[in-house]
């Protein structure tokens, strides 16, 4: 009912907005005064942490896509060699686990087999999992030694949106826990991100705030056939996001690259008029990946691509280029896919709904895939 929607035609809308009070609610009692982190539902005891000589990440969708983005935060902060794989691929390749592996089942319903299957396979093998999951009592922590929940709230709409958020909080909330018992070089860096991480809902809402451009753009693509999608680093899980939202919703052709590979085959994809969304790293950090970005969005828009840029507030040197300017706000490097992910969300949505489409059931998809 409308009332169920808060106000909201749809119930993706809704969870759009609940966003930054998703984040702050993921982080709450989390952090403590001192500025460390405690997160005592992890009930694998710091030592036992320590031990841990491997992390690997199983989820399927959305929730995999955040596992990409956990990979950079955790091998940067702790040093630990991090996989992520596809649920659904990962017990059929026999992986290599033993008790010194931690995997990490990422899912917002609880209930998706494919990753339910694989940490089964990962607990036969020894190995300890936890859970970062949105649905309390589900199937999935209930089978993992520990769960860390994220605080999204109920999440209807079957795109996922507001758990992804959260999946990204928590999984920054491992990783820096993860470095913080662990102990690295990185220490005051983690110290600074946890700052920054208190402070991120307050960011995503100023986003949020900014997004009628997003909505009048996306009216004006309502025709085309494709969409692609350009990100490095953590930017480039997020493209994979952008691309997957726009298929779920707007049964678009839609897919994102790391922009390093565009010379090693997709630039031959560019025509025309082709749309193509850039999420652009900081140019602060790892500055020459903001460069090397720049040049693909020179030589993509030179072969006749529209570019439309999403850049850091005050990152001037991809306004020549750009044919539509996104703007976020300035984050550490390991952040942006908070801030990033929003506009491709609402890009997405308001897509669907300018084709006609069934926004919040999306035509042969349902909210969790209780099927292998
Ligand atoms: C995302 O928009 C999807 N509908 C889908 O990819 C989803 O993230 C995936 O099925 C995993 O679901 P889960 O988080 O409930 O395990």
């Amino acid at each position: 009912s409308a009332a169920e929607k808060g106000g909201y035609d749809y119930f993706m809308l809704k969870e759009i907005a609940e966003q930054p009070k998703a984040v702050a609610d993921t982080l709450l009692g989390r952090i403590d005064p001192s500025g460390s982190l405690t997160l005592d539902e992890v009930r694998i005891s710091p030592s036992e942490l320590r031990e841990i000589d491997k992390v690997v990440i199983v989820a399927c969708g959305t929730a995999f896509h955040a596992g990409l983005i956990a990979k950079y935060a955790i091998e940067h902060w702790t040093r630990i060699p991090c996989e992520v794989e596809l649920a659904s691929e990962f017990r059929y390749r026999d992986p290599i686990l033993d008790g010194r592996s931690l995997v990490i089942a990422i899912s917002q319903s609880g209930e998706t087999m494919d990753t339910l299957m694989a940490l089964r396979h990962a607990r036969e093998q020894g190995s300890k999992v936890l859970a970062i999951c949105n649905t309390n009592g589900s199937t999935i922590p209930r089978e993992s030694d520990a769960v860390l929940y994220t605080h999204a709230g109920p999440e209807v709409a079957v795109a996922s949106t507001k758990a992804f958020l959260t999946q990204l909080v928590a999984c920054y909330l491992v990783a820096l826990y993860l470095g913080q018992v662990r102990g690295t070089k990185w220490g005051d860096e983690i110290q600074a991100v946890i700052k920054d991480l208190s402070r991120i809902s307050e960011e995503v809402e100023r986003v949020l705030e900014t997004m009628e451009p997003v909505r009048a753009l996306a009216r004006t693509l309502a025709s085309k056939n494709t969409v692609l999608f350009l990100g490095r680093h953590v930017g480039y899980p997020v493209a994979l996001e952008g691309a997957l939202k726009l298929k779920e919703l707007a049964y678009m052709h839609a897919e994102g690259f790391a922009a390093g590979e565009l010379k090693h085959g997709p630039i031959a994809l560019i025509e025309e008029d082709v749309p193509v969304v850039v999420v652009v790293p900081s140019p602060r950090g790892r500055s020459v990946l903001h460069d090397k970005i720049v040049s693909n969005i020179q030589e993509i828009r030179a072969r006749g691509a529209r570019t439309i840029v999403i850049a850091e507030e005050g990152d001037e040197t991809v306004v020549p280029y750009a044919d539509h300017l996104i703007r976020i706000p300035v984050t550490p490097t390991l952040l942006q896919p908070l801030v990033a992910t929003v506009p491709l969300q609402v890009f997405a949505c308001e897509l669907a709904t300018a084709r006609g489409n069934e926004v919040d059931q999306p035509r042969n998809l349902a909210k969790s895939v209780t099927v292998e």
